[in-house]
This record gives structure tokens, C-alpha cells and sequence, in this order.
């Protein structure tokens, strides 16, 4: 069963010279950060990964350190806490797949490092999901512990709805976090996660653009002119 199609949203990122909204990007991490992240790992993702890009590499220095890593062996074999560095993956919330479930009433928030290219048109597919949510249609009932959502693949989920108005609170207060500001980025951040390597790729595209065209109008030239004594 599959759930209702997302409409095609118009990403500022999705031009074919476009580069990602990097304070989006921040945003989007901070909607991650304090909501998210109480359910959902990031594990392909690695606190250096946002230097750079969102923040500064002192402002990610102190972010890892407050968190706590479990390490080890030491030189007495023991496991011990050491606060995190930026060579750490984004902690974990369940220790595995089985205490998630347990924690959620049997359903398993996945890992949203990739999310955005694992599901089908994924962007438009994770924003509409977390707008989608209403009440069910006359005649339809859903079962204890699952919200009515038609954008989820049979249209009830066990994820209640996030990101209602209020609640969280950003460090840039001019813009306001509506229904829609924080869904936007935080998929502008999850897209980021799933291909950060997509700047420097279209960056890239640009330059081969520029050079190609050259070495072309030297290879037009230079066969015109070796060629007009003999036309
Ligand atoms: C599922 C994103 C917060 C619990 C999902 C899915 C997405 C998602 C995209 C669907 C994955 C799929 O298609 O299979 C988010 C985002 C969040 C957020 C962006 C923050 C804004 C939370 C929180 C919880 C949670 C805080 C726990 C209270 C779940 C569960 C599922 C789920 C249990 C599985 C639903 C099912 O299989 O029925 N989430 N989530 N999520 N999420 Fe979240």
C-alpha cells in the first residue's frame, strides 16, 4: 500500500547551479538536535562533517564535548566516558534496534542519515510527511498508538506529529518557526546529510563548464586559421 504522493516542492537548492542554504543547514541541525534526535540516530553522520558547513570548528568542538562517548578498552581493559570529539558519529538515543522498538511500542524510528535517498522522492516525500498530519476520514479508524497520516505507506504512523507550532526554540529569533519554516529545514539538512559532497560536485560542474568551453573556442580557432590557406 502506498501512501499519497508528495507534491514536488521548489527546493533553493535544486537548480542545476544552486548550492544549499548553509544557515537552513544550521537550522535544520538545531530541529534535529531537539526534537529529532530523541528518537532518530544520524550515525553516518560525524560531528566534523558540520564544520564548515553550519558552524565553526570551535562552535562543533564544544557541541561534541557535551556529550558523553563510551570508549575503551584502557590499558587496564576497562570501558570508560570521555566527552565527544569531532571524529565521533552524532550519538545514538537507543542503544540498539531492539530498545528503540521497546521505547516506541514496537515500531523502529529509522537511522536518518540517508533518509532522504532511501524513500521515494524523498525531500518532498519527508516534508509532506510531517505537514500531512489531520484527521482521519469519515469511516476510517486507526489503532491505539498510531496517527493518521496519508503520506505515510498505509496511512497510519507510529511517529506522533511533530514540529506543531511553538514548542523549540533557535538561537535566531527573527525568523519565526511556523508549520512550515522547520520542516524546510530540517529536510534541507537531512538532504544536505545524504550527499554533503553536493556543492562541491555542482562547483565542480561549473568549472569543467568554463574550461571546456575554452580548450572548444581554442580548437575552433586554431582549426579556422590553420585551415584558410587551403579553403
Ligand atoms: C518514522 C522523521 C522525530 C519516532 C519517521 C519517518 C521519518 C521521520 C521521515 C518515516 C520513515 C519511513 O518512511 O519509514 C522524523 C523527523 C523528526 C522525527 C524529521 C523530527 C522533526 C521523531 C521523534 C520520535 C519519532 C521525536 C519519537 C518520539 C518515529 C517512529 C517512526 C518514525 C517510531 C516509525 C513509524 C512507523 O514505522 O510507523 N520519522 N522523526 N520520530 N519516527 Fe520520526
Amino acid at each position: 500500500d502506498h501512501g499519497l504522493h508528495a507534491p514536488e516542492f521548489p527546493w533553493s537548492h535544486s537548480g542545476f547551479f544552486s548550492a544549499y542554504d548553509h544557515a537552513s543547514i544550521r537550522r535544520g541541525h538545531q530541529v534535529y538536535s531537539q526534537v529529532c534526535a530523541a528518537c532518530h540516530s544520524m550515525e553516518q553522520l560525524h560531528y566534523r562533517d558540520l564544520v564548515g558547513v553550519a558552524y565553526t570548528e570551535e562552535e562543533v568542538k564544544e557541541m561534541a564535548a557535551e556529550t558523553e562517548v563510551e570508549d575503551g578498552p584502557n590499558e587496564e581493559g576497562e570501558q570508560f566516558e570521555r566527552p565527544g570529539r569531532l571524529s565521533d558519529p552524532l550519538p545514538r538515543p537507543y542503544p540498539n534496534e531492539e530498545a528503540a522498538r521497546y521505547a516506541n511500542g514496537g515500531a523502529y524510528p529509522p537511522d536518518l542519515s540517508l533518509i532522504t535517498k532511501a524513500r521515494h522522492n524523498g525531500q518532498n516525500y519527508v516534508f509532506s510527511l510531517l505537514t500531512g498530519y489531520r484527521e482521519p476520514p469519515a469511516g476510517v479508524t486507526v489503532r491505539e498508538g498510531l496517527y493518521y497520516n496519508p503520506y505515510f505507506p498505509g496511512g497510519a504512523i507510529a511517529m506522533p506529529q511533530m514540529l506543531a507550532d511553538g514548542g523549540t526554540e533557535y538561537e535566531d529569533e527573527e525568523i519565526p518557526a511556523t508549520m512550515s519554516s522547520r520542516p524546510r529545514w530540517i529536510v534541507t539538512f537531512l538532504s544536505w546529510a545524504a550527499e554533503p559532497e553536493h556543492d562541491d560536485r555542482k562547483l565542480m560542474g561549473v568549472k569543467w563548464l568554463f574550461i571546456l568551453t575554452l580548450v572548444l573556442a581554442t580548437a575552433v580557432y586554431y582549426k579556422r586559421w590553420k585551415w584558410a590557406p587551403i579553403k
